[in-house]
């Protein structure tokens, strides 16, 4: 199988390029990043000798790019490339729209010139909007998205689904809850707070704290992900959930206690603008239709995530103290005159 991954320099893409190569043993992997702030080489360091992979820097937005790539014939596109931190959309909507929007128009107009058997647009539960204290969204629920990431996204599902009824373009989208794991960029809370603590820097609680997010391993995601590639039905939408709701205030305190520092060390902060109070997925539709569920445990996966961030000072450290320091100072100010 020859699989194209857009924005596997990333987070979430890098640990699927690495499940695949893995567990599919004939797979040939091509990654096409524009290495933005958050997509980092390093992430794939470990692969990037193996002869079925090849990175391509370039951006998804560049039409003749992508065109020309997939001349050469791919058996499936994943599309994992998008600027994904909602807290720079609000400071600034632009590289959201032009990569989560134009950048995916981009993809689905080639996979449909080049005739791709599969694509799949890898988008959030973010764009079901915020739910109250009970209920989950399904995969029919309205898109209420709040952020102008969250819109962005909405937007670029919205265009896979006109693509696919349209065109008759075998897309799938899927939707994630808040993932955490290695190589995840220190702006996100889980990696933000791990790594702050790590240093007795005060972790940065927006509002009360009681905002509530879904958490769900990466590796369970890959997975999802790796079923959805090969048994998904085209023109299908599948939620991948944790089942796994957390406040943030229990997840802060709980990273704490992994790492022997005091609950003293967290800092209530202005609230995010528009904070989503809510996210839950049902997810029964992938678990009926292809059997996925989760299987790591939230408390497990999350002290391995803090012994990951543990051992790799170096690779985040580089980050922290890098472009990202300006963007932190920017955003969080003065910490230590923040009320515990
Ligand atoms: P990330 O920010 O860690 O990585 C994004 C990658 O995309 C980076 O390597 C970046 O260089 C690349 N990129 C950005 N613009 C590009 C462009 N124009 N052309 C090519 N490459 C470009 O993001 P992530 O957390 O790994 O998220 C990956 C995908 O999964 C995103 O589409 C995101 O919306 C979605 N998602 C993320 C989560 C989560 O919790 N992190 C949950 C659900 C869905
Ligand atoms: O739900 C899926 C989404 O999860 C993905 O689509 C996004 O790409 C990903 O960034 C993530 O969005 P969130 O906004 O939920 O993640 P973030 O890590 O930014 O924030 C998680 C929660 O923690 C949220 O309620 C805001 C809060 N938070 C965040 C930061 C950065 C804080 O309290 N303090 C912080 O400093």
């Amino acid at each position: 199988m020859r699989i194209l991954v857009t924005g596997g320099a990333g987070f979430i893409g890098s640990n699927f390029i690495r499940h695949l190569l893995a567990t599919e043993p004939s797979c040939r992997v091509v990654n096409l990043d524009k290495l933005t702030y958050a997509g980092n080489l390093e992430n794939l360091a470990d692969v990037e000798r193996d002869p079925r992979y090849r990175f391509v820097k370039g951006s998804i937005c560049d039409a003749t790019l992508v065109d020309e790539l997939l001349k050469e014939e791919f058996d499936a596109l994943m599309n994992f490339a998008a600027e994904s931190h909602v807290d720079r959309s609000i400071q600034d909507a632009r590289a959201f729209v032009e990569t989560n929007v134009l950048g995916t128009q981009v993809i689905l107009e080639a996979c449909r010139r080049h005739r791709i058997p599969r694509m799949v647009q890898v988008s959030t539960d973010e764009v079901y909007g915020s739910l109250g204290p009970s209920g989950r969204f399904t995969e029919e629920s309205p898109l209420r998205p709040n952020s102008p990431y969250a819109a962005s996204k909405a937007a670029a599902d919205l265009l896979a689904a006109a693509y696919f009824r349209t065109y008759g373009l075998p897309v799938i989208v899927t939707r994630s809850s808040n993932n955490y794991g290695p190589h995840q960029f220190p702006e996100k809370v889980i990696p933000l707070f791990i790594t702050n603590a790590l240093v007795g820097e005060p972790l940065p609680l927006y509002g009360d704290g009681l905002y509530v997010r879904d958490w769900l391993h990466v590796q369970d995601h890959c997975e999802a992900l790796a079923l959805i590639l090969k048994n998904g039905v085209s023109g299908e939408i599948y939620n991948i959930g944790g089942n796994c709701e957390w406040a943030n205030i229990d997840v802060a305190r709980f990273i704490l206690r992994i790492l022997g520092k005091p609950d003293a060390l967290i800092a209530h902060v202005k609230d995010r603008l528009g904070h989503d109070r809510r996210y839950a997925l049902d997810t029964s539709k992938l678990e009926q239709a292809l059997g996925w569920s989760p299987r790591i445990p939230f408390e497990t996966g999350l002290t391995k995530t803090v012994g990951w961030y543990r051992g790799h000072m170096t690779w985040w450290t580089r980050i922290k103290e890098g472009a990202y320091r300006e963007y932190y100072q920017q955003t969080y100010g003065d910490l230590s005159h923040a009320s515990q």
